[in-house]
């Protein structure tokens, strides 16, 4: 397994949509692993392909993991990953998680979203599964899809908010002091 860079924003990348996986083969399982590498070194909760420049519709997640984190304590890992993913039911009720982002390093905002979803996907096998998931994990594949079609999450800001977090990595890659 391979750590590989996460690229940040201002990188265009980010906003560029993902293609679609046409075979799940052992570069792509490679590719996965590679994945799930930067995630846990990070750490973070979830990646996304494009985020290692590589835009494909690949994502990882382990959800338990800040769990862990915030508990103190070892809780098993629980790696998934989805290639493919499609949300293709959303509940009614929206639930509000805190969210950060490994593109967008040290910012975090309170995110409205479904607090149920089912997502349907091919896993690292290349079967076809359907998840339904709620909680944080409901938060991080919507957050993961997201990235996939180009999306990120400061885009659910106030534009105002928004402009003012990208302003600041802009200036932070151009080498300027940030206010
Ligand atoms: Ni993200």
């Amino acid at each position: 397994m391979t750590k590989r860079p996460i690229i940040t924003l201002p990188d265009p990348l980010l906003r560029k949509p993902s293609t679609p996986v046409e075979r799940v083969d052992e570069e792509l399982r490679i590719l996965i692993d590679d994945m799930f590498e930067t995630m846990y070194d990070a750490p973070g909760i979830g990646l996304a392909g494009v985020q290692i420049a590589v835009p494909r519709r690949v994502i990882v997640m382990d959800a338990s993991y800040r769990s862990a984190d915030e508990e103190g304590g070892e809780a098993p890992k629980e790696p998934i990953a989805m290639i493919n993913p499609e949300i293709v039911a959303r509940g009614d009720e929206l639930r509000a998680h805190e969210e950060g982002c490994l593109s967008i390093p040290e910012f975090y905002a309170e995110i409205e979203r479904p607090g149920q979803i089912t997502v349907r996907y091919l896993d690292a096998e290349g079967k076809q599964r359907e998840r339904e998931c709620e909680g944080i994990l409901a938060t991080v594949v919507q957050h993961e899809v997201d990235h996939l079609d180009g999306k990120l999450f400061i885009d659910y800001l106030s534009r105002l908010k928004r402009d003012r977090v990208i302003k600041k990595f802009v200036k932070a890659a151009k080498g300027e002091p940030v206010a």
